[in-house]
Order: C-alpha cells, then sequence, then structure tokens
C-alpha cells in the first residue's frame, strides 16, 4: 500500500498511513516518505507500537545513526540498542527518576526550542521520536517551521541574516539551565559548530532562518548583542501559526526533519512516567535523500 498524507496544519506537518513501520521500508517506499518529509518537515505515524530493534531498524533506513549528546556522558542505559535515545524520565533501574536528576535536565533542555545535535557536525537530518508510556496530562511536542519563519521576515532581516552565521555549542542550553559542572574534556568534546543563519533546505530547495537555543553567538558579534538577537529571531520563528503541536499517543512515532523545522517537549507532571525513544539519522545522506526528488 503506498504512502498516504493528511496535513495537519496550513503550513507544515501531516499525518501518514500506509506504511507497515514494523516491516523493512521497500526502496519505494522510502523515497516516497523522504520526499513527504521535504515537503512537510513532520510526518506524524498513529497506532504502530515499534519495538527497540524496529524502531532502529525503520530509522537506518534513512541513513546512519547518530546519539549526539550521549556521546558526552557515561551513563548506564536502560535500552537495548546504543543508537536508542532514552527520551525519558525513568533510571537505568527503572524508576521514575528524582526531580533534581540529570536525566530530567536532559528532559528540561528539550523544553527549549531547539534543532536536534545543531551543535555538531555532521548535524542531524531525521530525528523519529515513538511514544511508549504517556503522563495522564501535558508532554506535548510542539514544532516550528524555519522556512515559514524565513518568509514572513521582514526584508531587510531577510537581507541582514543573509550575511550571518551562529556558533552552536552543545552545552550551551545546560550552562543555561543552571548546570554548569562540566570537565574541561566534556566541554571540548564537541567543539562547536557554526551554520549560516540563512540556507537553502537541500530537500525543498527553500530558504530557511536556522536559529534555535543551541545557537550561542553571532560570529563577529559581541556576545549580548548576538544573545538579544537570536532570541528575537527564535521569538519570530516560533510564533504560535508556524506551530503543529503534537499530542502523543502511545504507538506514535513523530518524524521529522531537523534541516528544516524546530522543535520542543512541554512541561507534564515530572512525578509521572513519560517514555519516548529516539533514533537520529545523521545529516549525511543526501545522496540517500536525493533518491527521492
Ligand atoms: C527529542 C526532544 C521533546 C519531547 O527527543 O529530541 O526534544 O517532547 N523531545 O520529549
Ligand atoms: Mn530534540
Amino acid at each position: 500500500m503506498a504512502l498516504q498524507l493528511h496535513p495537519l496544519h496550513p503550513l507544515f506537518a501531516a499525518e501518514a498511513f500506509g506504511i507497515d513501520l514494523t516491516q523493512p521500508l521497500a526502496d519505494e517506499d522510502r523515497k516516497q516518505i523522504n520526499a513527504a518529509m521535504n515537503k512537510y518537515g513532520v510526518l506524524v505515524w498513529r497506532g504502530q507500537p515499534l519495538t527497540e530493534p524496529q524502531q532502529v531498524a525503520f530509522a537506518k533506513s534513512f541513513g546512519p545513526l547518530d546519539i549526539g549528546l550521549k556521546k558526552l556522558f557515561n551513563r548506564p542505559e536502560r535500552l537495548s540498542d546504543e543508537r536508542l535515545i532514552d527520551i525519558s524520565n525513568v533510571d537505568a533501574q527503572g524508576n521514575v527518576s528524582k526531580r533534581d536528576s540529570p536525566k530530567n535536565l536532559s528532559n528540561f533542555a528539550n523544553q527549549l526550542w531547539h534543532s536536534d545535535s545543531s551543535f555538531q557536525d555532521p548535524r542531524a537530518a531525521y530525528s523519529l521520536l515513538h511514544a511508549v508510556v504517556l503522563p495522564s496530562s501535558g508532554g506535548n511536542t510542539e514544532f516550528a517551521d524555519l522556512r515559514a519563519a524565513y518568509d514572513a521576515l521582514e526584508a531587510d532581516l531577510k537581507a541582514e541574516c543573509a550575511t550571518l552565521s551562529a556558533e552552536h555549542f552543545a552545552l550551551h542550553t545546560r550552562i543555561l539551565l543552571g548546570d554548569d559542572a562540566y570537565t574541561d574534556a566534556q566541554k571540548k568534546a564537541i567543539p562547536p559548530a557554526t551554520w549560516p543563519l540563512v540556507h537553502t533546505h537541500p530537500g525543498s530547495g527553500r530558504k530557511l532562518l536556522f536559529v534555535g537555543v543551541h545557537a550561542r553567538q553571532v560570529i563577529g558579534w559581541p556576545v549580548s548583542e548576538s544573545r538579544v538577537f537570536l532570541s528575537d529571531l527564535l521569538e519570530h520563528a516560533t510564533q504560535r501559526p508556524f506551530v503543529y503541536a503534537h499530542q502523543w499517543r502511545v504507538g506514535d512515532t513523530v518524524m521529522w526533519d531537523n534541516r528544516a523545522t524546530l522543535h520542543r517537549g512541554r512541561r507534564f507532571p515530572i512525578s509521572e512516567r513519560r517514555e519516548l525513544r529516539r533514533t537520529t539519522v545523521d545529516f549525511t545522506p543526501e545522496a540517500m535523500l536525493e533518491a527521492a526528488a
């Protein structure tokens, strides 16, 4: 059965049907999904619970997987495969983490608008987040379309941003959240990455405004001026008309393009269990993605 799409928002994001994510992905289906990703930036698959190996296998069809910040920490893991990123508030023993645990710190960082791994080169292309256990309320994930954000910029800002780049740093969000006890080795483990504020999304040919909370400085600008400017741009990019809010159900998989969208988690009762798992595809498989065009 071929891929079918049902738009979820006037600007981007669609619900996807017609492909069984638990089965090996046919080349034709992969191409159709890539083409849909290029158009919509976010695809939502409902009602398909995935085992851990099934999630890894499906994600791997789109390119090599990366574990992002997990590289910095040597923490005991709950999940069976190191390529799975545990987006939960549950510790290695299966208990809900304490309020001030490192696990919750990561979750709070995920509640700031970001593009996964924009602090490293290569950064992320697709992320796939799968819902396993959900809290009784809250905990949506919101997405913002950076192509729409660019389109809506005033002409003078478009021109100015086109000349600028920003430095993104892995620990910036953690430091913002009051966690700065990192060793020099950890600070240096992922060197900052620099990205132009405006660039062209390879899959759609549309220009986009590449901001997000990992960006800590505009290259060549003072830190203070940079941060105010970056925060203004982020506010612009995440205006409600550019946002799709995903309300999770168990068995959902949301797949997004980190090159065209930002996302953030939303608050939920912290003593309740919330378990999702993520797989992230490196921004390397352009040749593979291109096959879909
Ligand atoms: C992520 C992320 C947000 C959430 O998994 O990359 O940012 O809602 N998650 O958990
Ligand atoms: Mn994320």
